[in-house]
């Protein structure tokens, strides 16, 4: 086995890459002395919803992509006990949101190549009582929305798309969140475009997004930036029992200079991403698949799967040894079923989704991060072939 010192410092799986910019405008910020909801939101907001080639109407940010996804169902005026669709390959995030939306989760199994939700299962999953789907687009490749869009529209569901992974995805030239009624973003610490805790809410009916603003914070006619600000007192009103979801300027501070290097961003992220294609070519773990055509990869997760059968090395002893080498992962995702509260609440059996049962299982994801230089790439793959073998010629 190659010998990588455990003296070597611990490469921190998903660490953002903060720059001078962040730090500046934080302590800005703090200066100002309007830490809250205020112009560094709405900067956000502005920036953001060019980005996505939106008016500023069309989105709304807010403290999670969890809050998201909770706060675009309730906007969505979905009845409760209706059900909603998704993906077993996820964050719990995703489902939960469901839950707390007084919904019910229904799984729909994954195509085992691309690992998104397959639309034929969505199709079969469908009852009466169906009022929604939620695709999440995994690791940042764009589900298949042509065939999504369609069968929301034969079935009349509303489409919620989880773009926690997938600020920078396009599919058939279109950005990933501006296909279904809602679009829900991550900026979570170690997402692509980070702000601490943050997410964005986008969609193409403004009325909606009106709504969902109200929703985020505590159902208010008027946020405290417009009931404070300089122009005198404005008096709100409750319209709604809504949640204490906003976002902070302080957060927005952090995320206004992510966000101006996204592209730079990905561009390193794929460079690492093509390193990693060709260095482990030759070994017998399973990659991601190639980006479709006509789409755009934000490659977010770097997918390996570690069958033991053909690696000699089971994936919890794979993570464990990546550890020893001071190398962080991740697991993206154990498949929702496989948790207790959900085999308890809903009696769901992980074999029923076997394909997201087996991914989940064997998958490993690298780091990625922007932040990691060509040494620190040399040292995974190094880690990685050590840990290894070549295939067997066939
Ligand atoms: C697919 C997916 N959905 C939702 C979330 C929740 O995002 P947040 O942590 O911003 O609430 C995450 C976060 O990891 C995620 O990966």
């Amino acid at each position: 086995m190659t010998d990588i010192s455990s003296t070597e410092p611990f490469l921190v799986f998903g660490s953002p890459l903060i720059e001078q910019a962040e730090i500046d405008e934080v302590i800005a910020c703090m200066r100002s002395s309007w830490l809250g909801t205020g112009p560094r939101v709405a900067q956000l907001e502005h920036d953001f919803a060019v980005y996505q080639s939106m008016t500023q109407n069309q989105v709304a940010a807010v403290n999670s992509c969890t809050a998201a996804l909770h706060v675009s169902m309730a906007a969505a005026g979905i009845e409760s006990t209706a059900e909603v669709i998704t993906t077993p390959m996820t964050f719990c995030a995703s489902v939960n949101a469901i839950i707390h939306a007084g919904m019910v989760p229904v799984l729909a199994d994954v195509d085992p190549l691309t690992q998104n939700i397959d639309p034929q299962a969505i199709e079969n999953a469908i009852t009466p009582r169906t009022r929604a789907i939620l695709p999440v687009h995994f690791a940042g490749r764009p589900c298949e929305m042509d065939a999504i869009m369609k069968i929301a529209r034969k079935h009349d569901l509303v489409v919620i798309e989880d773009c926690a992974h997938a600020i920078e995805t396009t599919y058939h030239g279109r950005k990933a969140g501006t296909f279904g009624d809602f679009g829900c973003f991550s900026f979570y610490a170690t997402k692509n475009v980070t702000t601490g805790e943050g997410g964005m809410i986008v969609g193409r009916d403004e009325s909606n997004i009106a709504r969902a603003k109200v929703l985020a914070l505590h159902g208010m006619s008027k946020d405290a930036w417009h009931r404070f600000g300089d122009q005198g007192y404005k008096h709100y009103q409750v319209v709604a029992a809504g949640f204490k979801y906003n976002m902070m300027d302080l957060q927005a501070a952090i995320g206004i200079h992510q966000l101006a290097r996204v592209e730079r961003n990905w561009q390193r992220r794929e460079q690492i991403w093509n390193r990693y294609m060709d260095a482990f070519a030759d070994l017998p773990i399973r990659l991601p698949a190639p980006p479709a055509p006509e789409t755009r990869h934000a490659y977010h997760l770097f997918t390996i799967m570690i069958d033991e059968s053909v690696c000699g090395i089971s994936r919890d002893a794979f993570l464990n040894k990546m550890n020893d080498l001071r190398i962080g992962t991740g697991v993206h995702y154990l498949a929702v079923p496989e948790h207790p509260y959900y085999q308890q609440r809903f009696g769901w059996n992980p074999e029923h989704w076997a394909n997201a049962m087996r991914l989940g299982r064997q998958t490993v994801s690298l780091p990625l991060s922007p932040k990691l230089d060509d040494g620190d790439v040399d040292r995974v793959i190094r880690g990685i072939r050590s840990l290894i073998g070549k295939k067997e010629p066939t």
